[in-house]
């Protein structure tokens, strides 16, 4: 990080309202697979856009529902990385922190990060399909990871009005939860400062957030370690992976 200049690690370390946007390359070095990866085992020959859609959930629910039982057992055995640790730990340190993730692990919360806003919705908890209710599902079984696609699994029903239950995602066609997306907006020009980890920018509105926080005159740090189409919105760029960057960031400006 020899390239950051001291001006910049100064609002790094003055900044009291800090929002950050974490993306699919923040779980990477968790294990967490990014949606455009190719599936593996199992699941190989299956697109997740032929899974991840309302349409394909009615046609099939067992089906749907099974691969994403796949999923939250795979999750299940992965851990947070220093970077998911970083970001909590600096959480606790300044007045406020609200930490906006398109990813729908549980690794910030796991790393003990509170209050994440989920825009693009959770693996668990799930949903009812028909009245939205929330339920939180118990660990999965070695059985749920074992199964084959065909077999079909016995999809849970809601409690309250016998709907099925469904993914907590948001799929393909769907909207985002408009509460959730109203907060990140709200925060990505409230802040002294924006943390843009591990995201490509190409799904919208959310890649739209760290424009909206630059014309807010708010600086923008990007950690990636790739080019993205975000760049041009960095008045910081950091090329590193999350798990490396956020930990020394951190302990330079504490
Ligand atoms: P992408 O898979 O599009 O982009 C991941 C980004 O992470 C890329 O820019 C990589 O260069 C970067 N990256 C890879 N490894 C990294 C590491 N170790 N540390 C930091 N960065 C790293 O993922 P998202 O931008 O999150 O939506 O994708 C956004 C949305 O697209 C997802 O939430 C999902 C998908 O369609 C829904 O499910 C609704």
């Amino acid at each position: 990080m020899r390239e950051i200049r001291p001006e910049a690690l100064r609002q790094l370390r003055q900044a009291r309202k800090v929002t950050v946007l974490t993306g699919a390359g923040m779980s990477a070095e968790s294990g967490v697979p990014t949606f455009r990866d190719a599936q593996k085992g199992l699941w190989a020959n299956y697109r997740p856009e032929d899974l991840a859609t309302p349409a394909a959930f009615l046609a099939r629910p067992g089906f749907v529902w099974r691969w994403y039982e796949s999923r939250r057992r795979q999750l299940q055995k992965l851990q947070p990385n220093a970077g998911h640790q970083a970001l909590a730990a600096w959480q606790l340190k300044i007045p406020k922190m609200t930490l906006i993730t398109q990813n729908v692990d549980d690794l910030h919360e796991r790393a003990g990060s509170t209050g994440v806003i989920h825009v693009h919705g959770t693996l668990n908890p799930v949903k009812c399909f028909d009245c939205g209710a929330s339920y939180q599902l118990p660990p999965c079984s070695d059985e749920a990871e074992n199964a084959a696609p065909d077999q079909e699994a016995e999809v849970p029903r809601c409690n309250r009005c016998k709907g099925l239950l469904r993914p907590g995602v948001v799929w393909f066609g769907e909207a985002l939860p408009a509460a959730a997306l109203h907060k990140a907006e709200q925060a990505a020009t409230d802040c002294d400062l924006m943390l843009v980890v591990g995201t490509s920018g190409q799904v919208y509105p959310i890649a739209s957030l760290p424009g909206m926080a630059r014309s807010a005159q708010v600086p923008v740090w990007i950690i990636n370690p790739n080019a993205s189409v975000l760049d041009d919105q960095a008045s910081v760029l950091v090329r590193g992976t999350a798990a490396q960057v956020l930990p020394a960031l951190f302990d330079r400006v504490s």
